[in-house]
């Protein structure tokens, strides 16, 4: 496989419409709860990006039949021929220290390898094992892998220190197969939490509470196999907001229900930005002036984490000073000496970040240190002047499928320049 960069000339306004695709945070917890039942699970609108190429080769490692339909992923769990996730595909996916929780419910036993470090922070899972060990479950760990044992799980009440997204989706994974009631408290609420509750009581789970900082299962239910579409991806949507604001265009966004970004899409309209919500999108308008804004980080319904690179690019244009304070991951201001080589005068002072606005960006070579901030650097190029080079965007590829086409196709100047073989198969 050859690397591939984003070849982008600034300036165009983007225009017209476009469509996102599946959210890739709920289709990885999708697939690894289809892991619960031995019947087929149908998950539709899946997006092919590299985080679900790679969750497609964990649930084969671990023996389940995976095969694409379309945008559709069939998945049966028949029989497991394995029960561990290996550290090749955990260190390329975080992620896939989801699939524990079903791992244990289904079979008593599972073995995950402890994920390293990741660009934009040391990632625990300390409440992940907190959780399934109130859950009854012995946990050990060595050589690299942590294990989870529990020839029976039992119900428990368990307070999340902190509302975290994997340990909440985790811990009603798990106890679905536990005896009685589980009740999670300070649970995570992101959409993509009831997106998977929504999966799981089609297979017949009794769960309440999603969408709310308490989530109660009682379990064990006998589950059976499920078709469902997965919501859409409401970070793709807002990136491609900010990419109409950052070139001064009106681009239609559809595929995402426009409740799931309330908080950034308020965010845009208070910069100056015209926001109209449809039913199944929204249409963003932008002129170029925009005022500055303060935003900090929050668990949904809070702004998330995930937009926030790319929000610092459209202040970086606004007229005036911005702070933008990071609550959720404790590095992800990693970028930012990347977006001010291309012009950009942002300080960063702890887990705050102070970003004066300037008339314009200046296009450069760039790297791109992970996806969200891939995504920033992307929208700094389409509104710099002159040409941009990103290169390593295939940590980009890890979460938007084939974004340099979606841009191309409202009026981008960007391109792929050499090839990238790992995407060849997919469709566009
Ligand atoms: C998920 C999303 C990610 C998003 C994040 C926050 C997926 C695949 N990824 O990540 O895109 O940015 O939510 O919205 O869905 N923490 C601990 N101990 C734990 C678990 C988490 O200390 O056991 C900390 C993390 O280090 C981080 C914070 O809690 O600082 C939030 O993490 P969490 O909500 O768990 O994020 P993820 O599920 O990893």
């Amino acid at each position: 496989m050859k690397k591939s960069k984003f070849v982008i000339t600034g300036g165009n306004s983007l225009r017209g419409e476009v469509r996102v695709g599946g959210a890739k945070n709920s289709v990885l917890k999708l697939m690894a709860a289809s892991l619960l039942t031995p019947e087929e699970c149908v998950i539709r609108n899946v997006p092919r990006i590299t985080d679900v190429e790679i969750m497609v080769e964990v649930l084969r490692h671990l023996g389940a039949e995976v095969e694409w339909d379309g945008e559709a992923l069939r998945i049966r769990s028949g029989d497991f021929s394995s029960r561990e996730a290996p550290y090749q595909l955990v260190r390329r996916m975080r992620a896939s220290i989801v699939v524990l929780g079903p791992l244990v419910a289904r079979w008593g036993e599972a073995s995950v390898a402890i994920p390293g470090g990741c660009n934009i922070g040391s990632r625990k899972i300390d409440m992940h094992l907190k959780g399934l060990a109130e859950l009854g479950a012995e946990i050990s760990s060595e050589h690299g892998y942590v294990r989870a044992r529990a020839p029976r799980l039992k119900g428990a009440q368990i307070i999340l220190d902190f509302p975290s997204v994997g340990a909440t989706e985790n811990l009603i994974m798990a106890a679905v197969g536990a005896e009685g009631r589980t009740v999670i408290e300070n649970a995570a609420r992101e959409p993509e939490i009831q997106d998977l509750v929504a999966f799981l009581r089609s297979m017949g789970a009794e769960i309440e509470g999603a969408g709310t900082a308490v989530i109660e299962v009682t379990g064990p239910s006998r589950l059976s196999g499920v078709e469902h579409e997965a919501i859409g991806d409401r970070i793709e949507a807002g990136t491609l907001a900010v990419a109409a604001a950052v070139t001064a265009g009106e681009v239609v966004v559809s595929g995402i229900d426009p409740a799931h970004l309330g908080l950034p899409l308020e965010k845009l309209r208070e910069t100056g930005v015209e926001v109209e919500e449809r039913q199944d999108g929204m249409m963003v308008r932008g002129d170029g002036g925009y005022e500055p804004v303060n935003l900090a980080t929050l668990p949904y319904p809070g702004f998330p984490t995930d937009l926030q690179p790319q929000m610092m690019v459209l202040l970086s244009l606004a007229s005036g000073t911005s702070v933008i304070t990071e609550n959720v991951f404790e590095s992800r201001f990693m970028f930012v000496d990347e977006l001010n080589r291309m012009g950009c005068d942002i300080d960063i002072e702890g887990h705050h970040a102070i970003v004066r606005g300037v008339g314009a960006l200046s296009g450069a070579e760039v790297c791109a240190p992970d996806l969200r901030a891939g995504a920033a650097l992307v929208l700094a190029g389409l509104t710099a002047e002159g040409e941009t080079h990103l290169l390593d965007v295939h940590h980009v590829d890890r979460g938007y499928q084939r974004l340099e086409q979606k841009l191309s196709a409202l009026g981008a100047d960007i391109a792929r320049a050499g090839v990238d073989d790992e995407f060849n198969g997919g469709p566009e």
